[in-house]
């Protein structure tokens, strides 16, 4: 090998590999970062107050601005609290639809809405 003109090259090329591998590494890390980062915005998403009116928006629109059910935005946050623990007989607003703490949490948010 000594003085083999080649050498020079293997070296480069050994480093060469050693600096991709380094580089994917790091790059899988990232990747990984990335990720996490990704889910902690979806988790905020979910402890977002909307992720409250899932079970409403499919009567009530998307935006609660009204499709099988009324439009809900602006309501008086105590009526849409009775609703939700009373229902309205005869309609798919059922009694109980959701528990105390989350019927208030609920008729906050909405009543904080505008139309
Ligand atoms: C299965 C369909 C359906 C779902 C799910 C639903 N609603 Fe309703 N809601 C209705 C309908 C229909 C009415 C109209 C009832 C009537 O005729 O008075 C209504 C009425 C209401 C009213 C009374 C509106 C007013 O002007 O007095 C409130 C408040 C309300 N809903 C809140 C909610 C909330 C909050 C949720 C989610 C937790 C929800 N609803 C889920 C169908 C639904």
């Amino acid at each position: 090998m000594k003085n083999n003109p080649v050498v020079p090259y293997i070296l480069i090329l050994a480093f060469g590999i050693g600096l991709i591998f380094f580089m994917s590494v790091q790059g899988a890390d990232n990747k990984k970062e990335i990720a996490a980062e990704h889910e902690g915005g979806e988790t905020t998403e979910v402890d977002d107050k909307s992720a409250l009116v899932q079970a409403c928006i499919g009567c009530h629109g998307g935006d609660l601005s009204g499709a099988v059910g009324p439009d809900l935005r602006g309501l008086d946050a105590a009526h849409i609290q009775d609703v939700l623990k009373n229902g309205i007989e005869g309609t798919p607003m059922q009694p109980n639809m959701k528990n105390e703490a989350e019927a208030k949490a609920i008729a906050e948010y909405i009543s904080t809405l505008e139309k």
